[in-house]
C-alpha cells in the first residue's frame, strides 16, 4: 500500500468518525463517507425547501441569526464560496469572509492560531477550502464544542456540498439515484468532486458507476469506492449513461504532465460533445461542477444547450449549503441545551 493511500485512508475515517455529535446528530460536514441514505435523503430534502425559481424571491430565514460564520478558503473558489457567503446572509448570519492574502497565515501562524483567534471573536462555523488534505477535521479535533466545520474542497480528497448538489440536481431532473447510469468523465485522479459525488452516489443506490478518464488520470487503488468501473475509453463510458458529468485536468495538482494528452487530443478523445451525447441514453443530462474550459472537456454549444444542468447545479449549491448551514448550527444549540 503507497503512503498516499495510507494518508488518504486516515483522513477519510477521521473525518467520518468526527462528524456526528454523541446522539447522532450531523455536526460537521468533512466527507460523504459513514453519510447513510437516510441521512443523504434528508438533507436533500431540506436544500430542496431552499430552492425558488428565477423571478421568485429567494429563500430566507433567520435560522442563523446571532450566528457568525468564517469563509477561508485557502485555494482559489468562485461558486463554492459565493454560495456559501450567500447562503449565510440568507440565513440570517454574520459573515466574515477572510482575505487568505492579507491573513496573518502568510506571517507564518499556524492555521489553528488563525482559528483559535476566531472562535474567541465567536464564531460559530468555519467553512474552509485548503490545498492540503487532512485539514477541515484536523481543525475539527480542535475547536471548541460550540463550532462546526464544513468543508468546502479538501485537496483531492472530499468535497461533500458539491456532492450533494450534484445529487440533487440529478434527483431534481431524473426523478431519482437508484439506478441510473453515471458517468463521471476527465481527471479521476486529482478530482475531490468525483470522489465525494462517487461515495454518495453508491451510497444512494446508483445503478453504474463509471469513472473515465486517460490512463494517466486513473484513480489510485482505494480512492474511490469498489463498486466503480474504471474506463479509459469514452464511448464505453456514455453508452446509455443517464448522467454524464465532466471534470476539469486539475493542472495545480499535477506535478508531472506527462502522459496527459494536450489540449486538442484530450477535447478529441474525453471532451463530451453532441455528437458523443448521441451514444448516452435519451434524455441524459450533462454536469460539470465548474470552473468549465470550454473547448477542452466540454463542448461550448453542449454546455449551454438545453440537455446541460450546469447553471441549475450552480443555483442548487446555494440551497445545499443553506440546508447545511442550518443542520449543524441546529446541532450547535442542542449541544448547548
Ligand atoms: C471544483 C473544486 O474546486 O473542487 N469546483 C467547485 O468547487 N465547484 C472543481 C474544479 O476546481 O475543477
Amino acid at each position: 500500500m503507497s503512503v498516499t493511500r495510507l494518508h488518504t485512508t486516515s483522513v477519510t475515517a477521521e473525518g467520518f468518525e468526527l462528524q456526528l455529535s454523541a446522539d447522532g446528530r450531523l455536526r460537521h460536514l468533512l466527507t460523504m463517507r459513514g453519510l447513510d441514505r437516510e441521512r443523504i435523503g434528508e438533507l436533500l430534502d431540506q436544500s430542496q425547501a431552499f430552492v425558488t425559481s428565477p423571478g421568485e424571491p429567494v429563500a430566507r430565514s433567520d435560522a442563523l441569526r446571532g450566528k457568525t460564520v468564517a469563509n477561508l478558503f485557502f485555494e482559489p473558489s468562485t461558486r463554492t464560496r459565493a454560495s456559501f457567503d450567500l447562503a449565510a446572509k440568507r440565513l440570517g448570519a454574520d459573515v466574515l469572509n477572510l482575505d487568505v492574502n492579507t491573513s496573518s497565515r502568510k506571517k507564518g501562524e499556524s492555521i489553528l492560531d488563525m482559528i483559535y483567534t476566531l472562535q474567541a471573536m465567536r464564531v460559530d462555523v468555519f467553512v474552509v477550502r485548503d490545498a492540503e488534505a487532512g485539514v477541515p477535521g484536523f481543525i475539527a479535533r480542535h475547536v471548541n464544542e460550540f463550532v462546526s466545520i464544513l468543508n468546502a474542497g479538501e485537496s483531492d480528497v472530499s468535497h461533500p456540498t458539491q456532492a450533494l448538489l450534484d445529487l440533487l440536481t440529478i434527483r431534481q431532473r431524473k426523478g431519482r439515484i437508484e439506478g441510473l447510469k453515471v458517468a463521471i468523465v476527465g481527471d479521476i485522479a486529482h478530482s475531490r468532486v468525483a470522489r465525494s459525488a462517487s461515495e454518495a452516489l453508491v451510497t444512494m443506490g446508483v445503478g453504474e458507476l463509471r469513472l473515465v478518464s486517460p490512463p494517466a488520470l486513473s484513480p489510485a487503488a482505494g480512492t474511490v469506492p469498489a463498486e466503480a468501473r474504471i474506463l479509459n475509453r469514452l464511448d464505453d463510458g456514455i453508452r446509455d449513461a443517464d448522467v454524464v458529468m465532466a471534470l476539469r485536468i486539475q493542472r495545480e495538482r499535477i506535478g508531472n504532465l506527462d502522459g496527459i494528452p494536450g489540449i486538442d487530443e484530450y477535447f478529441a478523445s474525453y471532451g463530451i460533445s453532441h455528437e458523443r451525447m448521441k451514444l448516452a441514453a435519451p434524455g441524459a443530462i450533462v454536469m460539470h461542477p465548474g470552473p468549465m474550459n470550454r473547448g477542452i472537456e466540454i463542448e461550448s454549444s453542449l454546455a449551454d444547450s438545453p440537455c446541460s444542468v450546469i447553471t441549475q447545479q450552480v443555483a442548487n449549491g446555494v440551497a445545499v449549503r443553506m440546508a447545511i448551514l442550518s443542520t449543524v448550527t441546529q446541532t450547535l444549540d442542542n449541544q448547548r441545551r
